[in-house]
């Protein structure tokens, strides 16, 4: 490992861990100030690791976090983005050490936004370092923007790039926050899906009901819930929604086969998260249940009386938040529209049901014969010394698609997480060999791609 890396490690890490304290949660308005403290430490850090024009720039949201070096302009631009949000940490009884205290413990380092993406965003800035103080100079030019509503959905990022494209003119995003199949085999995402949630509402009668007076002659809002939510996977746990399916893109077998080269066991997989058996869509493997196809998900669900003891009660109303998955080439509006209808649809006439649409995202496939994209590979090849594999992850960061659409710019997804990192869960955590390998291969990227774009 460079030199730099291990003479500076320990500070790099007591300076992350110092970010991790901030809690910016950007779900929880009471986070707000939180929010705002993140932004400027990593303003601050920013300016200390030589970038310049360094600033925060407003948004109907949180602020976006925005520095750049351009060093000349015969040389390409790299953006980096990623996000200094992070998910809520509830519930907080179930994390060993506080979310907001980070640890490293087992050489990982344990809090909320460890990876997800703050510990991500920070391999960045220290690459940044490292490459102005031992390296001569970023062989490029750089420009960072790291915001604070991706984990809301981004819309109000999307307004500032849609506003400020010339100041984010670049050849190639590059974007620390996604994960790696493991520490012995790297990997970089090709694929995230896309999105559309909401909110649903059945109201039955107008007032809570004793359900001995009234029980059996009522819709009960949550019972009906139960069944409409029961509806929407057939036996196979294909989708019902009609129409759902008419733009999924469909993979040739070899395009199949090859997908399905990934190490994979579904023994491993189950063991690893405390399953019995493996669930899912009829006729595709786990990796392609990930990777390919779109899903429907339950996130929440409430309604009636859930405190201690019985209450023989029937609620007036009931709720649930569902998610779908996308993928290539359905889009968030088309299926938020089919999503809308159906569910009112398959309503009995005894209640009301309402459907509220939250963010959506689009769904991206990255390019795999690109500069870039090669550029990714080879510095991981080094670090690692093994070839990366190109994957299809399942998450989704709604902003990738419109980098693509509004700047017309491809994205590299060079990622260092791993799926046992816990994110969005309790007990978060990063591996501090991840962090210090980012830290490590980023430069690499920077020279290959500028050597590669030269010739
Ligand atoms: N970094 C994740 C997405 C991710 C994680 C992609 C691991 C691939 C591998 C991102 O912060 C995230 O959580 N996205 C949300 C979407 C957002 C609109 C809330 C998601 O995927 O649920
Ligand atoms: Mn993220
Ligand atoms: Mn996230």
């Amino acid at each position: 490992m460079s030199t730099y890396i291990e003479q500076h490690q320990e500070r790099f890490l007591s300076e992350l861990l110092e970010w991790l304290r901030i809690p910016s949660v950007s779900a929880d308005p009471k986070f707000h100030q939180d929010v705002l403290r993140a932004a400027d430490y990593l303003k601050m850090r920013l300016e200390e690791a030589g970038l310049e024009n360094v600033e925060l720039c407003p948004t109907a949201g949180n602020p976006i976090v925005y520095g750049e070096k351009l060093i000349d302009p015969s040389l390409p631009t790299v953006l980096v983005y990623g996000h200094y949000d992070v998910q809520p940490a509830d519930p907080y009884e179930l994390w060993d050490s506080p979310p907001f205290e980070p640890v490293i413990k087992n050489e990982k380092i344990y809090a909320r936004g460890a990876c997800d993406d703050k510990g991500q965003v920070y391999m960045h800035v220290k690459a940044f370092e490292l490459m102005q103080r031992s390296q001569g100079g970023v062989p490029c030019n750089v420009k960072i923007m790291i915001e604070g509503e991706e984990e809301v959905g981004s819309s109000n990022l999307a307004l500032f790039v849609r506003a400020n494209k010339e100041k984010l003119k670049a050849d190639v995003i590059l974007i620390s926050d996604t994960g790696i199949l493991s520490n012995d085999q790297p990997s970089i995402e090709v694929g995230l899906r896309g999105l559309s949630y909401h909110e649903v509402e059945v109201t039955g009668p107008n007032r809570d009901l004793h359900s001995g007076l009234y029980g059996g002659a009522v819709p009960n809002p949550i019972n009906i819930l139960c069944k409409m939510i029961a509806s929407l996977h057939d036996e196979n746990n294909d989708i019902t929604i009609p129409g759902f399916y008419d733009n999924v893109a469909v993979l040739s077998a070899e395009e199949r086969a090859e997908l399905n080269r990934v190490p994979h066991s579904d023994e491993e997989f189950k063991r690893s998260i405390g399953l019995k058996d493996i669930y899912g869509e009829q006729g595709y493997t786990t990796v392609e249940r990930i990777g390919i196809r779109p899903t429907l998900d339950v996130n929440g669900i409430w309604g009636g009386y859930t405190g201690e003891g019985a209450k023989t009660v029937i609620a007036s109303k009931a709720y649930a938040k569902i998610s779908m998955r996308l993928v290539p080439n359905q889009t968030s509006d088309e299926i938020t529209q089919l999503f809308q209808q159906h569910f009112e649809r398959i309503a009995p006439p005894s209640v009301t049901v309402k459907v509220t649409p939250h963010h959506g995202g689009e769904p991206v496939v990255t390019p795999t014969d690109s500069v870039a994209y090669r550029a990714a590979a080879k510095a991981l090849e080094t670090t690692f010394g093994k070839k990366p594999i190109p994957t299809r992850g399942g998450g989704s960061i709604p902003i990738v698609a419109m980098f693509k659409t509004e700047l017309g710019l491809d994205s590299v997804l060079l990622g260092f997480g791993l799926d046992s990192d816990a994110i969005h869960s309790p007990n978060e955590h990063y591996g501090v060999f991840n962090f210090l390998k980012g830290i490590e291969t980023i430069p690499h990227f920077f020279q290959n791609y500028v050597a590669a774009s030269r010739s």
